[in-house]
């Protein structure tokens, strides 16, 4: 099993989105048992995947013991699980600044192993609790990124909180997401570094209206293609972590 985390400082980049494309490519294209953890408790993710924020909030029970199992739903894809998020995330931050268990995530993570074979995470914004825990637990961090001198700025200090508290793992794939051809800066920002792109797109945005990922309804589109792109990138970066 491999996890792969969708994770950056800035809001709005399109974590939710690419956690979403990613997880169905993974499933559809590539054949994977995968599960999606959705940990924000905004639960885009679920809501993309037409997953109800289930009538009690348990998703915070996924740190307890023995609970797990009774917390995963099957979404309308085959090999695709969710494990959805819904309000009780709002206490997480608080939980894990309390607890002293580091790895919280990490031994959540090894339960999956024999059941996933590749689990994506879909991260709330920022540097925070849950951030330092996903860091110490994940395989590999997809960074998606808006065309903009900024965001070079944000993969630095990413990399520099890697470095100093993290021994520079796990490994970093940023992404270029919401990238615009008509745009000089987008153009000269994506000249500027070698990251995948993905390219901005009226059918991602109708992803919120189908409540699909966009393989789903626009299979031989440019962003199905983007993103089928993109998950092999992100197995050959796995293959890389041993
Ligand atoms: N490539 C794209 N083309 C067009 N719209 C996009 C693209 N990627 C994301 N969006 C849109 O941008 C908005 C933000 O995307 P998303 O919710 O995935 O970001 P996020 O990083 O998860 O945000 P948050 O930090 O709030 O969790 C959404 O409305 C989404 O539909
Ligand atoms: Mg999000």
């Amino acid at each position: 099993m491999k996890s792969v985390a969708l994770f950056a400082i800035k809001g709005g980049v399109g974590k939710s989105t690419l956690a979403v494309n990613l997880a169905h490519a993974a499933a559809t294209n590539g054949g994977r048992r995968t599960l999606l953890w959705d940990l924000d408790a905004q639960s885009a993710a679920t809501f993309l995947l037409q997953r109800e924020a289930p009538a009690r909030a348990r998703a915070r029970e996924a740190f307890a013991e023995d609970s797990l199992e009774s917390l995963i739903v099957h979404t309308n894809y085959p090999n695709l699980h969710i494990l959805p998020a819904d309000r009780s995330l709002r206490r997480l931050e608080g939980d894990l600044a309390r607890d002293d268990r580091a790895k919280a995530i990490r031994h959540r993570l090894r339960d999956f192993t024999e059941s996933y074979d590749r689990i994506l995470i879909d991260c709330p914004p920022g540097l925070s609790e849950l951030a330092d825990r996903v860091f110490r637990a994940a395989d590999l961090l997809v960074m998606p990124a808006v065309p903009s001198p900024l965001s070079g700025r944000a993969t630095v200090q990413l990399h520099t909180e890697l470095q100093r508290h993290h021994k520079g793992k796990p490994p970093l794939l940023p992404v270029w997401n919401m990238a615009d051809k008509r745009r000089r800066l987008h153009r000269e920002s994506v000249a500027a570094a070698d990251w995948p792109v993905i390219p901005y797109s009226a059918a991602i945005e109708q992803m919120a209206v189908h409540r699909a990922p966009v393989a789903a309804f626009q299979p031989r589109g440019a962003a199905a293609r983007a993103f089928a792109d993109l998950w092999a990138r992100v197995e050959a970066a796995l293959l890389r972590t041993g």
